[in-house]
């Protein structure tokens, strides 16, 4: 039967690290604050890039790891919080910076949970025999919308910038993406928001409203943190069942990168089993929303953690709120 497989994945951050000292320089915070309460020790911030610079990095590289011109991209899928331009967005942006004039291009802003509805859309569209290839891209520039002042310093010490782009493409071989299951509930919206679009130039965006707070990301922390310690392993339940797989068949499981609390919340409403699994990298980057979960897939296979053939469970939780997961045969 058609099946959609990750191929290969290529990932970029901008140079400029941001450490825990660098912050503790701009606002009232400490390294010990953030280490115990996120996990995190340093961040990459651009310096003038844009998401689509970010976005071109990794789809080269992505490219080149599958042999691939871009000319053989069939699809693109493209998930930001922050695109260049309020519309057109980053899907077709990305066809200009490719140089693949025509290839259509959807845009979707599922924040954290990018990832899970790009391998949902991308699934869907290479099952059905729509397309044989997407190029999923998970670009974010964040930290032009954060609050560096002491006022921020709840959000601004969590979020870094960073991207990457994934290449999923048909086989008829017994491997690729098992299932994916997605949820979304705007009741809970305004416990996680971004009310004004951050973009190159925002001329709606006046000091009169950034005082207000719009144009920066706002968060409930604790809401999100309660949420997100239910949510995740019961939607990785959900994703198991639809895949037919067991959880003892796992062979490693790749959270969203939200905070290292949550990541051990979740291992531990889990089982043992899988607490022993459970990759994290957000040490080295903070939370990079949609971009987070194949950053974390790229390191986890240069480390040597997932090989042909094994069962990954990747899962998400983020603003909307919206959550997912998919489980996915190497
Ligand atoms: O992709 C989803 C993205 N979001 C998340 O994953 C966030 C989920 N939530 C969390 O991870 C946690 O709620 C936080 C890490 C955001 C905060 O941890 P917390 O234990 O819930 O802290 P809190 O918000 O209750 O704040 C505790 C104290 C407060 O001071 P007072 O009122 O007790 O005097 C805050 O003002 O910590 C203070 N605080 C800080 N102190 C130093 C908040 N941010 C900082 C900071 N540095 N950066």
């Amino acid at each position: 039967m058609r099946k959609a497989y990750i191929d290969a994945i290529g990932m970029y951050v901008p140079p400029k690290v941001v450490t825990n000292k660098d912050l503790e320089a701009m606002m009232e915070t400490s390294d010990e604050w953030i280490r115990e309460r996120s996990g995190i020790q340093e961040r990459h911030h651009v310096d003038g890039e844009c998401t689509t610079d970010l976005a071109l990095k990794a789809s080269q590289e992505a490219l080149a790891i599958a042999g691939m011109n871009p000319e053989d991209i069939e699809h693109i899928v493209f998930s930001t919080m922050a695109n260049d331009y309020f519309v057109p967005g980053g899907g077709p942006m990305m066809t200009r910076r490719l140089g693949i004039p025509g290839t259509p291009a959807v845009d979707i802003r599922m924040a954290c949970s990018g990832y899970l509805y790009g391998l949902s859309i991308s699934k869907a569209f290479i099952e059905s025999g729509a397309y044989n290839n997407v190029l999923l891209i998970t670009s974010e520039v964040q930290s032009v919308a954060l609050d560096f002042s002491t006022a921020g310093r709840d959000t601004a010490v969590l979020f870094g910038d960073g991207a990457a782009a994934t290449v999923i493409k048909a086989t008829d071989e017994e491997r690729g993406i098992l299932s994916v299951k997605t949820h979304a509930d705007g009741r809970y919206a305004e416990d996680l928001m971004l009310r004004t679009p951050s973009t190159l130039d925002n001329p709606f965006l006046t000091n009169e409203l950034l005082d207000k707070g719009y144009g920066r990301v706002v968060m409930n922390g604790r809401s999100v943190f309660k949420h997100a310690i239910t949510k995740f392993p019961e939607v990785i339940a959900e994703a198991l069942e639809a895949a037919g797989v067991e959880k003892k068949e796992v062979k490693l499981v790749v959270p969203h990168q939200a905070n290292l609390r949550i990541t051990e919340a979740v291992a531990n409403r889990l089982d043992l089993e899988l607490h022993k699994v459970v990759f994290s990298n957000i040490h080295k980057y903070g939370n990079t929303t949609s971009a987070s979960i194949p950053i974390a897939l790229y390191e986890a296979q240069a480390e040597g953690k997932i090989e042909r053939g094994d069962i990954i469970v990747v899962a998400s939780f983020g603003a909307g709120f919206t959550w997912g997961a998919s489980v996915i045969k190497w």
